[in-house]
């Protein structure tokens, strides 16, 4: 009896120290803090607050506390790469902007008071990331008009815990950027996608909730990118891989599906008109637009009212551009087992009639239509399909081998040229209000190209302080937070854009 007694104080005092360690030493020890470092800490699962308490302990940087009524920017503007930003609830009416590399925000949770970026309807974007090494992670996101996260070419990037409301235009936005984690995100209520990873290269994108958004979770001109275990439902698109054509990044392939739930994507289409996911048609579960190599496995896709996997080249949308680089077909899918009951209970628009051609009231589990060749699929005959004709029998059976599409070590930053810098700002920020020839939130490229004609100076000046012109449209937000120097590159970009 006694000597269990002594054990047991024993074994406290030595959790004790332990403890103490962990949460008083306040110079901890190893490396420098990059995610993927801190993704393997952590056994590759990443259980929240936790796990990134576990993470301090190989931290190195210092530590700067945000409380309610400070500016998450002013903590930015003190942090040196390699520091930690942890963040208490709060309401924070701010967009904060990070141009430096390898900082951390971790936003801390108390008994369910988050710390909440609030943009109350007038800011633009939440987080906005330039810098390579970024986390954000347990941060409640609400009311933006843009973006709740975005990254303009950041590497090596962790998004992970954060619960996204009516955020604006995307939610968790990451374009052009290699080797990141997405996970463990909840949004809704976001009028594109509510997850969209665009122009970027291994990508995992985890067990994320997505709900009542037009797309659910979207990879877009993207490779080598993992999609598994998320749940997407009561959108109007569950889950896209596609092209968009007329962008830098021309391919999208080598994409893996796995395991998602993909449940009643039917919600009525608000995007904004002219958006190329203004096209999707309500009722998708899963669409590939143009892609190749996706392998689609374990799946369970159910009441999905037009069609559980649509598979179709660049006609089915009739926004896009036109770009002779993009190949529109695609080739190569891997559809091997997935769960499909129920979809196609209302099919609208093209897919109606199309069934109707063939006595059929229903939208398919499976449909191909348009281009694309050399897919393959294991028991074609457990789902209803139509257009898989040329679809011959899966080789493989699982993708199951490739656990990850991230890296084994941090990629260097990119090193892009102020054309670059240019194309990539007016396609991140100015292109989804400014398309070339078609009124969106503002007026076409074309006209302003008219207006500035050789006066990039004056399109700099007017972005930085935009002053009301026109009646018929809202107000411009300002873009000052962009440096001098890609104020400018964006300008000279925008005079030179051709369709
Ligand atoms: C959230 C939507 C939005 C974003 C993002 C946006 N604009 Fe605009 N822009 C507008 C609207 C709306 C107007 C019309 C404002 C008015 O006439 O009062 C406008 C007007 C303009 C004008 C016309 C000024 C004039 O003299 O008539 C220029 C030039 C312009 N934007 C450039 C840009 C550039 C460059 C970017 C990207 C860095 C950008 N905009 C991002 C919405 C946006």
């Amino acid at each position: 009896m006694k000597w269990k007694m002594l054990m047991i104080w024993l074994v406290l005092l030595a959790v004790g120290i332990l403890a103490g360690k962990f949460l008083f030493k306040s110079k901890p020890t190893s490396t420098a803090l990059t995610p993927v470092k801190l993704y393997e800490a952590q056994g590759g699962y990443t259980p929240g607050l936790a796990g990134a308490d576990t993470a301090l302990a190989g931290f190195k940087g210092e530590i700067i506390e945000v409380r309610n009524g400070d500016k998450i920017q002013d903590a930015v503007k003190k942090a040196n790469p390699g520091d930690l930003i942890r963040v208490y609830p709060g309401s924070y009416r701010e967009t904060v902007y990070i141009d430096k590399d390898d900082i951390s925000f971790q936003g801390i949770i108390i008994e369910g008071e988050w710390p909440t970026l609030d943009g109350g309807k007038e800011l633009n974007d939440g987080f906005l990331y330039s810098g390579n090494g970024i986390i954000i992670e347990n941060f409640k996101i609400i009311n933006y008009k843009g973006n709740g996260i975005m990254g303009q070419a950041g590497n090596n990037f962790v998004i992970r815990n954060n619960w996204v409301v009516d955020a604006g235009v995307y939610g968790i936005f990451p374009e052009f950027g290699k080797n990141g984690l997405v996970e463990h995100n909840v949004l809704s209520g976001i009028e594109d996608a509510a997850i969209y990873v665009g122009m970027c290269d291994n990508i995992d994108v985890l067990h994320n909730e997505t709900y009542e958004s037009v797309a659910g979770i979207e990879i877009e001109n993207s490779r080598h990118c993992l999609v598994e275990n998320n749940y997407t439902h009561n959108n109007t698109g569950g889950l896209l891989v596609f092209i968009t054509p007329g962008l830098p990044i021309k391919t999208c392939f080598d994409i893996i599906v796995r395991n998602n739930f993909v449940v009643d994507n039917n919600l009525e289409n608000f995007a904004a008109p002219g958006s190329i996911v203004s096209g999707i048609p309500q009722g998708t579960g899963i669409l590939i637009m143009a892609a190749d190599d996706v392998t689609l496995e374990g799946n369970i896709i159910t009441g999905n009212n037009n069609a559980g996997i649509t598979i179709t080249d660049l006609t089915l949308v009739a926004n896009v551009a036109t770009d002779p680089e993009s190949e529109p077909n695609p080739d190569r899918l891997v559809i091997l087992d997935n769960f499909m009951s129920n979809n196609g209970n209302d099919p609208g628009g093209q897919l109606k009639a199309l069934m109707a051609t063939q006595m059929e009231s229903k939208g398919p589990d499976i449909i191909h239509f348009g281009g694309g060749s050399g897919g393959c699929i294991l028991d074609k005959n457990k789902y209803r399909t139509f257009g898989l004709e040329d679809y011959g029998q899966c080789q493989v059976r699982t993708s199951i081998a490739v656990k990850s599409y991230m890296l084994a070590e941090p990629v260097p930053p990119r090193d892009i040229s102020a054309e670059e810098k240019g194309k990539l700002t007016f396609y991140g920020v100015c292109s989804g209000c400014h398309a070339y020839g078609i009124r969106m939130i503002g007026p076409p490229t074309r006209d302003l190209q008219a207006i500035y004609n050789n006066n990039p100076q004056g399109i700099v000046d007017y972005i930085t302080n935009p002053i009301r012109r026109r009646e018929n449209y809202p107000e411009m937000p300002p873009q000052n937070y962009l440096s001098e120097e890609t104020r400018m590159a964006v300008a000279e970009y925008m005079l030179t854009v051709e369709k």
